[in-house]
């Protein structure tokens, strides 16, 4: 039997902090305000010459060193995210070429914040049937792109940022268990990106309308999650026959503080129990858990052995919730040089232009 570890973790967040009391000279609000309805703090802000497939890279490669896994081993990436550079080609894709990760298929996944569960749930099950050995799943995020910074209601509570985590077949016991995803869209108006799709192509007209910026019910959408988030973790507790003795921390997506209690409050578990960093960083949607998964372990809360529940919710509407035993990384001493790899990824890429280019050649000297 193949089980599927988690070997490899990282993250990246953009150098801009914006504070609370920054928020407060762009929109009318205060600290005080954000702080109590929500929890958060500061968040990160991505400056000019970062995007989503930018900090998607730093955190993959980040992964890939902890895990002591080279690029050209990954056979799949799935980039979970709900702000992708472009509509195609994917987010995923960019990343592939970023890393030099050259025999990885890769694509991205949209489900919004719940979106990094459900893709280390899919990369999870391609690993124990063995269609696959690695995978990389990341999450990764720019929403300030899409922010209306005049919309008080939205734009205090995103963050940008990325996390990734590297996933290998094992034949010992531990890493990703029984997971949960569901949808409800009959939910879908709670919280949207209206235009710049198929269905509300972008123009003048949707740009004045300020249609390609998130529109959200934040009372429907917290309701929803304060509903759903207990309710999957126990789901996910009875698929792997745990208790809520056996499991050590619960990592909720870091949308709002007041849903993590009242998730909290559900499951009868004290708040001890959850990992939270949301004050720093916002809601980062599909990044926040792979973000908060790391940073515990370099604090040393995680560590081997431990049981956790992933847990999440987001747009769609979508949720879900998986559990996962902690293995740690190889114990291997030898670090992995992942710097002639990313060399080796640009010369691969020339190459492959220069392939096209000859064959864009040949082609046009047969057409005549
Ligand atoms: O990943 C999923 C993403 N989405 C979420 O997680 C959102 C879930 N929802 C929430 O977190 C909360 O609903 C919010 C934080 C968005 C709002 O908190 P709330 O306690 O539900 O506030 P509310 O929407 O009921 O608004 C209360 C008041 C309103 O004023 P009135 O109508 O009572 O006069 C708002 O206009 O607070 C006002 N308000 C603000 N005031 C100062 C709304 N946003 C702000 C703000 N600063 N930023």
């Amino acid at each position: 039997m193949t089980f599927a570890h988690v070997t490899g973790w990282g993250m990246a967040v953009p150098e801009k902090v914006m504070t609370n009391e920054d928020l407060a000279q762009i929109v009318e609000t205060s600290d005080e305000w954000i702080r109590t309805r929500t929890g958060i703090r500061e968040r990160r802000i991505a400056g000019e010459n970062e995007s989503t497939a930018s900090l998607g890279a730093q955190a993959a490669l980040e992964a890939l060193r902890v895990a002591r896994v080279r690029p050209t081993e990954v056979d799949l990436i799935i980039c979970a995210t709900s702000s992708p550079e472009h509509v195609f080609p994917a987010t995923a894709a960019l990343i592939q070429n970023e890393i030099g990760a050259t025999k990885a298929g890769a694509f991205d996944l949209s489900a919004a914040c719940s979106g990094f569960i459900f893709a280390l749930n899919m990369a999870a099950q391609a690993i124990r049937t063995e269609s696959i050995r690695t995978a990389l799943i990341i999450g990764a995020e720019t929403l300030s792109r899409f922010t209306n910074w005049e919309d008080r209601n939205t734009c205090v509570l995103f963050g940008d940022g990325a996390g990734a985590v590297v996933v290998q077949g094992s034949e010992l016991p531990g890493g990703v268990y029984g997971g949960v995803i569901h949808s409800d869209g009959s939910g879908g108006d709670l919280l949207t990106l209206p235009a710049g799709g198929s269905r509300l192509p972008a123009s003048l007209e949707t740009v004045k309308a300020g249609q390609h910026f998130i529109h959200m019910d934040g009372r429907g959408v917290f309701r929803f999650a304060t509903r759903v988030m207990a309710q999957a973790t126990k789901e996910v507790l009875a698929l792997n026959d745990w208790s809520l003795d056996d499991l050590t921390w619960v990592v909720p997506h870091q949308a709002n503080y007041r849903i993590i209690e009242s998730a909290a409050r559900g499951l009868k578990l004290p708040l001890e129990r959850f990992i939270i960093n949301l004050e720093r960083y916002g809601n980062t949607s599909t990044a926040s858990i792979p973000i908060a998964i790391t940073e515990a372990v370099a604090e040393g809360k995680i560590k081997p052995g431990d049981k956790l529940i992933l847990v999440g919710f987001g747009a769609g509407l979508s949720w879900g919730a998986l559990g996962l035993e902690w293995v740690g990384a190889p114990s291997e001493e030898k670090p992995i040089h992942l710097r002639p790899y990313l060399w080796w990824a640009r010369v691969h890429a020339w190459y492959q232009r220069l392939v096209r280019f000859i064959e864009g050649l040949l082609w046009g000297r047969m057409a005549r």
